[in-house]
C-alpha cells in the first residue's frame, strides 16, 4: 500500500509534469487528467500508476505484458502457431550463401565451421551441426503467418473493412502480390492484432512468399526497405492504420527437425526433478518390499525350528 501511495505522489510531483500528458517511458501507459497522471493496466481493472520520469520497473513491466499476452490469447485462439510443426526465427540474420537465382543454399555456416540447414525464407531448420552436417535439398516453405498489431486507433474499425483493406495493401505494396496467396485475414480489434495467412500449394515452385514476408518485417520492425520510405499502412474509410508489431511463422513442406536440444533448461531441469524422484520411489518401495519378505521368512524359520 505504501508503494502505491510513494508511486502515486511521484507520479503527481514529477513524472507527469511534462506539458502533454503522456508518458516516455511507456508505450502502453494511459494517462489522463489535470496534474497528469499515467498508469498501466497489469490485470482485469488492475491500474499500476506510474512514474514516467523514470524507467517503469521491470515487474511492472512483466505484469503488463502477461496481461497483455493473456488478453491477446484470449479470444477464439487467433494468432499462435497456424500448425504444430509451424516455428519462427530465432537466430536473426547471418552472412547467407545464395544461389544464382537469389535461392538460399540448403545449408548454411555463417562463414563458421558451425552448420544448419535453411528452409526456402533461409531460416534454420535443424540443429546447428559441424562441417560436415548434410543438408539434401532446401525445403519450401509454403505457409507464411503473419501476426501484426497495429497501433491505437481513435474510434472502431469495422473487420469486415479491415480484411480487405490489408489484402489491398499488400497486394499494391509487394510487387502485385497475389490475392489468392493471402488464405485469410483475420482481426481481433480488442487486441488490435491482424492475422494474415499467406499460402500457396505444395508443391508450387513458381510463387513466393517469403520475400513478401521479408520485406512486410522489416516495413513493420524497422524502416522500409523501399526507396520512397512510404510506411505500410491499411486505408479503412478515413483511418489510416500503422503496424506496430509483427510476428513471422514458417509451416514447410516437411516438418523442421529440431531436437530435444530447443527444450529450455527449465523444462529439462523439471524432466530430470521428476525422473529423479520416480527412480529414488521405486528404490524406496523395492528396499522395503525386500525386508518384509526377510521378516517374514525369519519368522517363518522361528515358526518351524521348534518342529
Ligand atoms: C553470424 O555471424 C555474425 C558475425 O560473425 C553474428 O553476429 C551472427 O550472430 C551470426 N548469426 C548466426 C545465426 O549464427
Amino acid at each position: 500500500m505504501k508503494m502505491w501511495i510513494a508511486l502515486f505522489l511521484a507520479a503527481l510531483a514529477g513524472g507527469a509534469s511534462a506539458q502533454t500528458c503522456s508518458c516516455s517511458t511507456m508505450k502502453w501507459a494511459t494517462c489522463d487528467g489535470n496534474p497528469c497522471e499515467c498508469y498501466l493496466l497489469v490485470g482485469e481493472q488492475m491500474k499500476q500508476t506510474l512514474d514516467c520520469d523514470a524507467l517503469i520497473p521491470k515487474c511492472f513491466l512483466m505484469k503488463a505484458e502477461m496481461y497483455r499476452a493473456k488478453k491477446g490469447l484470449d479470444r477464439r485462439g487467433l494468432g499462435g502457431k497456424p500448425v504444430e510443426t509451424a516455428f519462427v526465427d530465432n537466430d536473426g540474420i547471418y552472412d547467407p550463401e545464395c544461389e544464382n537465382d537469389g535461392k538460399f543454399k540448403a545449408k548454411q555456416c555463417n562463414n563458421t565451421e558451425e552448420c544448419w540447414c535453411v528452409n526456402s525464407a533461409g531460416v534454420r531448420r535443424t540443429d546447428k551441426g559441424d562441417k560436415n552436417l548434410k543438408c539434401e535439398k532446401l525445403v519450401e516453405t509454403y505457409w507464411v503467418r503473419l501476426q501484426l498489431t497495429h497501433k491505437p486507433v481513435t474510434g472502431t474499425v469495422d473487420a469486415n473493412q479491415l480484411k480487405v483493406a490489408m489484402a489491398d495493401a499488400i497486394h499494391k505494396r509487394y510487387d502485385n502480390f497475389k490475392k489468392d496467396m493471402m488464405k485469410e485475414i483475420e482481426y481481433d480489434p480488442e487486441a488490435r492484432m491482424i492475422v494474415v495467412d499467406v499460402m500457396k500449394p505444395k508443391g508450387d515452385r513458381m510463387n513466393d512468399l517469403t520475400n513478401m514476408a521479408y520485406y512486410m518485417e522489416k516495413d513493420v520492425k524497422v524502416l522500409p526497405l523501399f526507396k520512397d520510405q512510404e510506411k505500410f499502412e491499411a486505408v479503412v474509410g478515413s483511418q489510416r492504420m500503422e503496424m506496430e508489431n509483427i510476428l513471422v511463422y514458417y509451416v514447410d513442406e516437411e516438418a523442421p527437425t529440431f531436437t530435444m536440444k530447443n527444450l529450455t533448461g527449465g523444462i529439462i531441469a523439471v524432466i530430470v526433478v521428476v525422473v529423479l524422484a520416480v527412480v529414488a520411489g521405486l528404490l524406496l518401495l523395492f528396499f522395503f518390499k525386500r525386508r518384509q519378505s526377510q521378516k517374514y521368512n525369519k519368522a517363518q524359520q522361528r515358526e518351524l525350528d521348534p518342529m
